[in-house]
Formats: C-alpha cells, structure tokens, sequence
C-alpha cells in the first residue's frame, strides 16, 4: 500500500497536471486504484496546511456475499438443481439430491426457484426437467454486480439482497481542489518554537502546525483520583446511603445576602469584615435576591420582625446584604435551599428534607501549615417537624459512627444562626484525647420563620471540614501537601480515619477549619 507520502505526493502532482480531481476513485498508483481511507489521511494532512480542499463523494456499492460468489463460480442454485436432473421422463428422486448431486442446502433453495422458473416438474416421488435448456439469469446479475459494483435494475439488487446473495455497502471517495497555499512542495510545519529557533532567527519564517482542537486525545490509561476527591466520595456515599440529598453547590461566588443575612447574622458582625471574607471587586454587588424575603429579613434583624424575637436592633441596609463575596461557609447554600424549600410546601405542603454537600468555602486567612484561604465543608441539614436536640445528638452519633469515630462528644458553643449550637469533638486513640472536629445547631425560628417554613418545622445542621480526616488518613502533616503543586496523587499509605500515631496526629490538633 502506497504511504502518506507517496499518497500526498501523487494528490500534488494530479492536481498540477489537472487542477481539479473529480473523483479519487479513478487515482491510480502504479495501476492501482488507491485505498480511500489511506488517501483521506493524506488529504486531510494536506488540508491542514491549506495545500488542497476536498469534498465527501458517497455512494454505495453492491458486493457479492460468498454464497453469490459461488453462484458466479459454479451456477445459480436452481442452475445447480436443473443440472443435476438428468433429462429423460425418469429424472431423480428428490431425496437423492442433496446427497448424490453434492448439492447441499442450496438443494432446498434450487428447487423451489427452479419450480418457480417451470425448468422441473415432479413426477411421483422424482424429479424431471420441464425445459431443454435453461438461461441462468441470476448468475448473469450476479456477474453484472461483479463488475459494476451495482445493477441498473433496483427490483434486481432488492431481490438478490434478500437472497442474501449481495450486500450493500457505503463507498467514500472524493473530489479534491487546489487549496490557497498549493505547492507541489511540502513544507515541514514546526510544531513547537524551541530556543534553537529564536536564537537563529528562523521562527520568522517557520511555519507552525496548527492546533487541532478537534482531536479527541487518547484515553487516559492511568492516573489517581486526588485522596481529598477519594475522601469526599466516600462522604458522600454515606450521605447518599442514609438518604441525603446532594445541594447545587457549584457557584462559589455568593451574596452576603445568602451567606449571612438569611443566616440571621447581624451586619456589624466581625466574619463580614475583609480581614475574614474575601469581597468581589467587580461586579462587587448584585440584588438579585427575594424581595419579599429581603423585607421580612430587614425587620427580623431590625426588631425580630414576626418571630417573637427582638432582632438586633440596628438599621439593617441592603447594599450590606447586596455585597458579593466567596461563601464562607456552604450553610449559604443550605440557606437559599431552606428558602425552596418553603417556597414548595406553599405549594405541595411540607415534606421533610434531608440535604448534603461537600465542596469548596473561602476565608481571608493568613496561609500555614496547617491553614489555607480555601478549603472543603462538608454540610448536613435535616428539616422535620418538631425535631429536637436529642435528634441532633442521636444523628450525629450514627453518622459519625459511618465514618470511623465512634466516641463523640459536645460543647456548647455560639452561632449566629443556631441555637442551641454545638461543637462536636471526637476521642482521638492515638492522642487519648478529645479532637474537635465540627461544628452543629438548631436553625433559629429567627433564620427559618422569614424563609417562610411552617412555625413547627425544625432544622438541625451540622458542618465539618473535609481536610482535616483526609490528612489523618493519608497521613498528610502539611496541608499545603495536599492541595497545590506539591501534592502527590500517587499517596498509597491508607490509614482509617481517625486511628492515626501518635506524631501525625499531634500535628493535626491545631488544624482548625474556623
Ligand atoms: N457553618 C458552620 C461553619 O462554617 C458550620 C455549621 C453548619 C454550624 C450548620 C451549624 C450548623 O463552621
């Protein structure tokens, strides 16, 4: 089979004698007709440097199947049946046939076609010929396809398909043109600048191989998932396990609005300061948010609004709640779902939710070993009617269990948007001691009563940083050795979470997430 370059070459050279290449079927190399595929590499090789141009020619063509092959070679099969009938008013018996004759299955099918054709006749249990001598048609239809890859009757083509003694194919062939750049040269395409080339000048005259963004690559046939992905989908199977739903969680950008003041958290509070948040700069606002709820969340933080609660009592503005930011935290998202949520039980009553999500928060700290501006929240969120703390405490121990740490253990603490709020802690084997490791509460009716939940709704949350159990369990002291460049995907060491030494996990006590 001629190459690429040959190929090219024979393309170049056609299209100088003759401008144009109506169809590369009649191309031919040493006297052979090219092969289609090869030549549509060498086109498309020659297209991209804009040598040529060329256009799909498709039609189809007929084949003979092997059956037709041997009916060219040796007869049709009621040709082979007529000719094994002796003439004379004794002929053959038909159980003879197949057997003496040599004729096989094609003895069923001859038969039925030759009684069609009136070229035999039965006489008793014997076959005899009706006809002296027979014009074997098929054969001749057959060859015609041989030859001309096709016939000029369809009925033809039609019926010898459903013999199954022909096939029909596609056939791509093409019609090529001179591009603008045609040359009967080919220049080689550089496909990279290299130092060589700037020092000697010659990328200014060099012409570089285009970008194909079309290319669909290879298949990856190796490769690690990051342990802090493997980490989260084993999160997210327990999750997934005890019925939870995943939350969109998927714009990092949020309002303040959703991010504190749907979480009952005073304006003048420290974490809205740039020292703890990162503020967008362009746009920096936005005011697409509720505002119906707006309003409702103004005199809540006002005055406790229709709550029963006092509020804050301050002047709640709303270019505060308007400014953009990194979420903080993913209790954002949890938030405006709270707020769907209620939306639909306006509409369907309200059904009891149970929502997820793992994915990335942002807070303007100093960067450590033990730090980063960014990191992974794992977020539950359960809403029922009439639930209680001892829900709360009896959850957590379930799903803390799930996880590998089955000593848990709570403080008080404060939250703007909880109430009661508790740390979690876990004991720690190798530390004998207790490790704080998230983060809990009840919603306040002050965050779900303006987000329009029926009053004996209650939402208990919990969050947790993903980090801190991935570094335990891959044994990871530097944070910035997990995220980042330095981060070696190829990590083998697994350690259950939560059962780590004595060293590592020293290190790990001062890993806070907030
Ligand atoms: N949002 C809290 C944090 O960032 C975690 C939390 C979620 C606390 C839900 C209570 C309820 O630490």
């Amino acid at each position: 089979m001629a190459t690429t370059e040959e190929l090219q070459t024979l393309v170049l050279t056609t299209l100088d004698k003759q401008n144009e290449i109506e169809d590369s079927v009649a191309l031919k190399k040493d006297g052979n007709a090219v092969d289609q595929l090869a030549l549509l590499g060498a086109l498309n090789s020659l297209k991209s440097k804009e040598m040529v141009d060329y256009k799909a020619i498709e039609r189809e063509v007929w084949t003979l199947t092997p059956e037709g092959q041997q009916c060219v070679d040796q007869g049709s099969h009621e040709a082979r049946v007529f000719a094994a009938v002796p003439s004379g008013p004794e002929g053959i018996a038909i159980t003879e046939l197949q057997v003496t004759a040599k004729l096989g299955d094609a003895a069923k099918v001859g038969q039925g076609k030759a009684f069609k054709n009136k070229w035999i006749a039965k006489n008793g249990a014997n076959l005899v010929r009706s006809v002296d001598s027979i014009v074997d048609q098929t054969q001749k239809e057959l060859q015609e396809i041989q030859s001309t890859s096709t016939h000029k009757d369809a009925k033809v083509l039609a019926d010898l398909k459903k013999r199954k003694l022909t096939d029909k194919q596609k056939f791509t062939s093409y019609k090529v043109v001179k591009g603008p750049q045609f040359s009967l040269e080919i220049k080689k395409e550089a496909t990279d600048i290299t130092y060589e080339m700037l020092q000697s000048g010659e990328w200014k005259n060099a012409t570089f191989k285009k970008y194909n963004f079309d290319a669909a690559g290879v298949p990856p046939a190796g490769g690690h998932l990051h342990p802090l992905m493997k980490v989260r989908q084993e999160f997210r199977e327990i999750f997934f396990e005890m019925g939870f739903q995943e939350m969109p969680t998927n714009c990092f950008v949020e309002s303040s609005f959703w991010n504190f003041d749907a979480l009952f958290q005073p304006q003048q509070h420290p974490a809205r300061d740039a020292h703890d948040t990162f503020f967008i700069k362009d746009p920096a606002t936005t005011d697409r948010f509720p505002r119906d709820l707006m309003e409702k969340i103004k005199r809540t933080h006002e005055n406790g609004g229709d709550t029963g609660s006092i509020g804050y009592n301050y002047k709640w503005k709303e270019e505060d709640a308007g400014k953009l930011i990194l979420r903080t935290h993913t209790t954002a998202v949890s938030s405006y779902m709270l707020y769907q949520l209620a939306e639909k039980s306006k509409v369907e009553g309200f059904k009891p939710a149970k929502y997820f999500s793992i994915d990335r928060v942002f807070r303007n700290e100093s960067v450590d070993a033990t730090h980063l501006a960014e990191f992974h929240q794992i977020e539950g969120v359960i809403a029922d009617r009439n639930l209680t703390l001892g829900d709360l405490i009896g959850f957590m121990d379930v799903f803390f269990k799930k996880m590998g740490m089955d000593k848990i253990r709570f403080k008080p603490t404060y939250n703007p948007y909880t109430e009661p709020s508790m740390e979690i802690f876990s004991y720690h084997e190798g530390l004998k001691t207790w490790v704080e490791i998230g983060n809990s509460g009840m919603f306040r009716p002050e965050m779900l009563l303006p987000l329009g939940l029926p009053p004996d709704v209650r939402v208990i949350a919990w969050g947790l940083g993903l980090e801190r159990p991935t570094m335990v369990k891959y044994g990871i002291q530097n944070i910035r050795d997990l995220l980042g460049h330095k981060v070696n995907i190829g990590m083998i060491k697994e350690y259950p979470i939560c059962r780590l030494d004595k060293k590592m996990g020293k290190e790990l006590v001062g890993l806070s997430q907030d």
